[in-house]
């Protein structure tokens, strides 16, 4: 009888180790989080294609009050995104915060804005300053042409407590 049984007995001895190797794996696996604004659009697909890659959540940090077509207007010296980038201290509402702390690596997206990340990255950054010590922080952008790197000191020299990496430019 004992014999009869020991096929099936194998089988779920078989099965719960398999299962208890998946959840050890998912459990060791460090959690990725993308996290970017994108006023319009294009940051957005980039972060999306990369948290696809990374397996990560995905995080879209938005304004409280959206940014208008007017507001993004760089030609203007008086448009909001304008007046914003000329005051380093401007930190715009965001709409909803996020709870980073079971993520161990951060992707940190953004269009570059005159050269840098637009002052919203700033308002998270300062939001979950606490918590994003210890993560490992890659930023990455996307712009008209200007490379990533000086956005990347401006994010170190400002944030020198976070650990960033080296920046991407999608
Ligand atoms: C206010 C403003 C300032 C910008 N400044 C720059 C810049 O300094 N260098 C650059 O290459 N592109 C600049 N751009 C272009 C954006 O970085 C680029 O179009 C980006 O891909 C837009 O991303 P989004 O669609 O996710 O907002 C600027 C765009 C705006 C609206």
């Amino acid at each position: 009888m004992l014999k009869l049984n020991q096929p099936i007995i194998m089988k779920k001895y078989f099965f719960a180790l398999l299962l208890s190797a998946f959840q050890l794996t998912a459990f060791c696996q460090t959690k990725t989080l993308v996290a970017y604004f994108s006023a319009t659009g294009t940051t957005r697909s980039a972060a999306q294609k990369l948290a696809k890659q990374h397996n990560a959540t995905l995080w879209e940090i938005e304004a409280a009050e959206p940014y208008t077509a007017e507001d993004l207007n760089w030609r203007n010296k008086q448009s909001r995104s304008s007046l914003e980038m000329k005051n380093p201290s401007e930190r715009p509402t965001i709409k909803q915060c996020t709870d980073i702390r079971p993520y161990e690596t951060i992707y940190v997206g953004f269009p570059i804005w005159w050269g840098i990340c637009p002052r919203i990255i700033n308002s998270w950054i300062d939001n979950n300053l606490e918590q994003l010590k210890g993560k490992k922080l890659i930023p990455f952008a996307t712009s008209g042409g200007s490379p990533v790197g000086p956005a990347v000191d401006y994010l170190r020299e400002t944030y020198p407590e976070l650990d960033w990496t080296e920046g991407i430019l999608l």
